[in-house]
């Protein structure tokens, strides 16, 4: 059975880079991205990873705390990261989970046997304060991600948990969102006082609320 949106992020006690954790009192009251890569020492995992640890300040910067994960030992993180810093120009600052036993991965479904016998394919998962999860994503092991896009989530799935807004297509922060087509016009006036257009009845666009 695969997780689903909006279902608790169920949780666990494994080992890191940076010691023991349990993953809902390591998340406390922050928003989390669990993410796994199938193995170590091989080449798009390491720029993935590489890249993630230059995204820590915008990571920081909306609270969120990032947890990788493969199915190699503790061990060999630790002799690859110096690899990811020789190579990306990077030091990894967030602790790589050594799931060689595969319990967190069969926890999170982030082994596909079609798609890559036995390893962990490039899974996702954003965790909102509630512990609930936001977002899913599942890439194969040949296709890096793109690690701005999960920023770019972020910040939607940010700022539509406190507005009763949704961010339209390629959003980015900054730019206009969509008013929920549950409000009136008149509440609408009050809850957004930039204004909006009204392109159709169901479609009302209003500055960002919270710039
Ligand atoms: C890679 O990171 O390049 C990779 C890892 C596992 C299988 C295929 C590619």
């Amino acid at each position: 059975m695969s997780l689903k949106l909006g279902e608790e992020a169920p949780n666990f006690d494994a080992e890191t880079t940076e010691g023991k954790i349990n993953f809902h009192e390591w998340l406390g009251n922050s928003w989390g991205v669990l993410f796994s890569h199938p193995k170590d020492f091989t080449p798009v995992c390491t720029t993935e990873l590489g890249y993630t640890a230059k995204l820590k300040p915008e990571f920081d910067k909306r609270g969120v705390k990032v947890l990788g994960l493969s199915v190699d030992p503790v061990s060999d993180h630790n002799e690859w990261i110096k690899d990811i810093e020789e190579t990306q120009g990077q030091k990894v600052n967030f602790p790589m989970i050594g799931d060689e036993n595969k319990k967190v991965a069969e926890l999170y479904g982030m082994i596909h046997p079609q798609s890559l016998d036995s390893l962990t394919v490039r899974s996702v998962f954003i965790i909102g304060p509630d512990k609930k999860i936001k977002l899913t994503l599942t890439y194969p092991a040949s296709t890096g991600r793109n690690f701005d896009e999960i920023i770019r989530v972020i910040d939607s799935l940010q700022l539509t948990a406190n507005y009763q807004v949704s961010t339209p297509v390629n959003w980015k922060d900054g730019e206009d969102v969509v008013i929920s087509p549950a409000i009136a016009d008149e509440d609408a006036k009050t809850k957004f006082p930039k204004g909006f257009k009204t392109l159709k009845p169901y479609l009302r666009l209003t500055p960002q609320p919270n710039k």
